[in-house]
């Protein structure tokens, strides 16, 4: 087992990374608050781990809450079962809810977490690839509006975050596939010998070797903790995480949430962002074909859809977080490993990477 941590002051908390750690009780429980537990998971993985979970928090008031499966419903309607099942079981300000599942319901139990009554115990037992590599950390909660991806939703952190990579073992080759997609952001923003890492290991990756699935979550974790711990709020640095992701967003609100993976919409934007960083001289057409050829080793889509043009592009992208006072700003490479956002590109080009992407 390996542990990092996300140093966050009075806040701090542990990952636990490793195999079997559903089975280990004394790694988790020692961050509920209070005695209740309602443990918040899907129709999808309740039947395949509700059961150990519950094992898990024995000899605590137990209840839980399973939600309908899938991106289209992360929204409030959804949220506000979460909200019935809590009053109706009389759960009191000092209660704690556990997370059991893929980012969809990660981000629907934080906010829950975030907002009954102002504030209770949270814990996240991730399933997904990309939800323990990613979403599972760093405190970002929330649910989506028509109108905009994870427009509502609230930063607030979990008391301890514990991946037992053996629940990958029933993740489809899709689902790791999108996994996969977060684990290459990190090392194309952060790290250019991860990226290196992943070229060589991505077949065992795709195999779901465990050593190697553990090596990639354990240092996409590290670059997220570090990262969020220099800048929890996004107010600057932080915002590198969305590489691909204002192109990614678009694709996933454009094509009606759930159609695309969020993995597989941030794939393409990555390339897209490859695609408009080469476009400014800043990489080299060598390394946006490297890029490309490892999303596609990988599993992930490198084009949009050819619903997306450019104009149904920027009328998205108008909501994005990132822009400020009107400028959209983007997350673009100056090499591989080396992210930079800027509001400092050509438009003109953003055209051209627009209308060439689909
Ligand atoms: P997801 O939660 O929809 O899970 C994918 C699918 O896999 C679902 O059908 C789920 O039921 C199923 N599943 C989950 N675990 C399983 C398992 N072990 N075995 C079999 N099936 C399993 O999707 P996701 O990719 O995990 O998360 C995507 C969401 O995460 C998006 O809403 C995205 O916006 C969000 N996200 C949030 C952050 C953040 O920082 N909060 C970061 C990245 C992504
Ligand atoms: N996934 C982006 C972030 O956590 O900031």
């Amino acid at each position: 087992m390996k542990t990092l941590t996300v140093d966050l002051g009075e806040r701090s908390y542990p990952i636990h990374i490793g195999e079997g750690l559903l089975q280990r009780p004394q790694l988790i429980t020692g961050h509920v608050k209070g005695r209740q537990v309602m443990v918040v998971s899907n129709e999808t993985i309740a039947p395949l781990y509700l059961d150990t979970v519950h094992q898990l928090f024995r000899g605590f008031e137990l209840e839980s809450v399973i939600l309908p499966d899938g991106e289209q419903y992360k929204t409030l309607d959804t949220l506000n079962l979460v909200f019935d099942a809590l009053l109706e079981k009389r759960f009191n300000r000092s209660c704690t809810l556990v997370a059991l599942g893929g980012g969809v319901v990660g981000d629907i139990t934080g906010f829950a977490a975030a907002s009954y009554q102002r504030g209770v115990g949270f814990l996240q037992i991730p399933t997904t690839l990309l939800a323990q590599v990613d979403s599972s950390v760093g405190g970002k909660t929330g649910v989506n509006h028509a109108l905009g991806k994870n427009m509502i939703g609230a930063f607030y952190q979990p008391g301890c975050v514990l991946i037992d990579t053996n629940t990958l073992d029933t993740l489809d080759d899709r689902q790791l596939a999108a996994g996969l997609a977060e684990v290459i952001k990190y090392g194309l923003i952060r790290d250019a010998d991860f990226f290196d890492w992943l070229e060589t290991h991505i077949d065992s990756l795709k195999s779901r070797n465990k050593n190697a699935l553990g090596d990639a979550i354990e240092l996409s974790c590290a670059i997220k903790a570090e990262i969020v711990a220099a800048d929890e709020r996004e107010s600057g640095q932080r915002a590198l995480l969305n590489l691909g992701h204002t192109f990614g967003h678009a694709i996933e609100t454009g094509t009606g949430y759930g159609s695309w993976l969020h993995g597989e919409a941030v794939a393409a934007g990555m390339l897209m962002a490859a695609d408009l960083s080469a476009r400014h001289q800043w990489l080299s057409q060598t390394d946006v074909d490297r890029i490309e050829a490892l999303l596609q080793r990988a599993g992930l889509p490198t084009r949009a859809p050819e619903e997306m043009n450019e104009a149904r592009f920027m009328s998205l992208m108008a909501v994005d977080k990132k822009v400020i006072n009107g400028n959209l700003r983007l997350v673009l490479l100056k090499a591989i490993g080396e992210a930079v956002i800027s509001n400092d590109f050509d438009p003109g080009l953003l055209y051209e990477t627009l209308t060439s992407a689909a």
